[in-house]
């Protein structure tokens, strides 16, 4: 099932985009002063190797590597300065995602962010944000993160049983978890988010909602709860994993489900797809006021973001283009010594895929596609002009899913909240033929 962190999907994006197309879209950031731009690093490095881990991650202790990777991101830092004739534009949102960031030490942190926002200066007012694996990270990175302006921490935990842990490959006791949120708060982290993934090995009913005691009794502000995505020819390590001892199709679902209660007993609000938020949080109060929105770095309150990417894999989403970067280590590290900038691949979306990717984003963020919006920002009618698509919604509207209205107006039920990539798909013109191996292409999702 597509993600739709972006639409065309990334395995639609082709490898004729270069890294000549990425540059003459980065020089038209300038004509766009308006639009809040957002900064992306990726970094890939992890002390060990969870075994249901899919992220575009390098395992290793060697010290050597953290140390080259600062000095090409320095290079393809001053190369995207270059190339970006935007000069007075602060950045309004950053994020550091990975692999696990504080995997670098506190004063490579320090340094790799200097290097950032020497070039790319950040608003007063800037949402940072980074995510942090909770075994590695320690109290001199904690003030680090705070010295430079990180407020919100988002911490791996997936799991609190010890033989989910062990099957899994990441042992991190409770607490642990809990030292570090202690931590984070007391040095005035605003917001703790946790990732939560169901569909681990030996995982229960019962299991899962021992793990919840912990994790409701913690009370971090945000929380993912992922489904396990089974990728075996992305992530190799999952073959380790004996199918019976995965849970089976009826016992994730209910592991799903009963999460989902017990987080709205404790005062949770849904905010769609995998996420959860405290109802005084923003992303709770933007789904209300219907300003909620999504890019690769997950939910957001800002309208038309540009997302600049920095690292190896890391995705750049600017208004009608996606580029990203080489994800093997030492390809993105020659491309960036040889280049400045090393674009793996991208895509840049025409009118129509413009209008098919505001359709999808609108469904998957608000739950909600409205009539009057669509024909103000394109000019024609949503009822006749997607008149096919909003037919094909017709199954789920039998089924409680969905209701469409006269005029072409959607709204997402409660119940079909739960299967809202599903009803996206309809409006999606790159979805691979099932007869054409589309497992190969998107995950396993809920
Ligand atoms: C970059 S990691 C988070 C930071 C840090 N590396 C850590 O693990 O603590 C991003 C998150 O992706 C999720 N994830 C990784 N592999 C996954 C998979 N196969 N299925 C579902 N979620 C997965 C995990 O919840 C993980 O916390
Ligand atoms: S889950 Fe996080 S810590 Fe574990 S291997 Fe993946 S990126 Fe690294």
């Amino acid at each position: 099932m597509p993600r739709y962190t972006s639409y065309p999907p990334a395995p639609a994006w082709g490898e004729t985009y270069d890294a000549n197309d990425f540059r003459r879209d980065l020089a038209e950031l300038g004509e766009r002063p308006d639009q809040p731009l957002s900064l992306y690093v990726h970094v890939p490095f992890c002390a060990s190797l969870c075994h249901f881990c899919a992220c575009n991650r390098i395992i290793t202790r060697d010290t050597a590597l953290p140390a080259r990777y600062l000095e090409t991101m320095r290079r393809e830092i001053a190369a995207i300065r270059e190339a970006t004739a935007d000069t007075g534009r602060l950045a309004s949102q950053q994020h550091w995602g990975g692999g696990t960031p504080t995997h670098l030490d506190p004063d490579q942190i320090r340094s790799l962010y200097g290097a950032l926002v020497d070039a790319f200066p950040m608003a007063p007012d800037a949402e940072i944000s980074i995510e942090v694996d909770p075994r590695v990270t320690t109290e001199a990175h904690v003030d680090a993160l705070r010295d430079c302006g990180f407020r919100r921490m988002s911490m791996g935990v997936q799991d609190f049983d010890p033989r989910v842990q062990e099957a899994v490959h990441r042992i991190q006791p409770e607490a642990q978890t809990g030292a570090l949120v202690e931590r984070a708060r007391a040095a005035g982290f605003e917001s703790v988010n946790f990732d939560l993934i169901y569909g681990l090995p030996y995982q229960t009913e019962e299991s899962f909602s021992r793990t919840l005691d912990s994790v409701i009794a913690l009370a971090p502000d945000r929380l993912a709860l992922y489904a396990y995505a089974h990728v075996t020819w992305v992530a190799k390590q999952q073959r380790g994993f004996e199918r019976k001892d995965l849970p089976a199709p009826t016992t994730r679902l209910r592991i799903m489900l009963g999460a989902i209660r017990r987080l709205l007993d404790a005062g949770y609000e849904f905010i769609g797809l995998d996420h959860f938020a405290r109802p005084d949080d923003e992303l709770a109060s933007a789904l209300r006021d219907g300003s909620l929105r999504r890019n690769f770095m997950g939910h957001t309150t800002q309208e038309g973001v540009e997302l600049v990417g920095f690292g190896p894999s890391a995705i750049s989403e600017l208004s009608d283009s996606y580029a990203q970067s080489k994800r093997d280590l030492g390809a993105w590290e020659t491309a960036v010594e040889s280049g400045g900038v090393a674009t793996l691949r991208g895509f840049r979306l025409s009118a129509d895929d413009q209008e098919q990717r505001w359709l999808i984003s609108r469904l998957i963020s608000l739950g909600s596609i409205d009539a009057a919006d669509f024909a103000q920002r394109f000019g024609k009618t949503l009822a006749s002009s997607h008149a096919t698509e909003l037919s094909r919604l017709g199954p789920a509207a039998e089924d409680g899913l969905v209701d469409v209205a006269v005029d072409g107006s959607v709204r997402v039920t409660p119940a079909g909240r739960l299967l809202v990539r599903n009803l996206a798909t309809v409006f999606d013109r790159y979805l691979p033929d099932p007869k054409d191996d589309g497992k190969k292409v998107f995950s396993q999702s809920v």
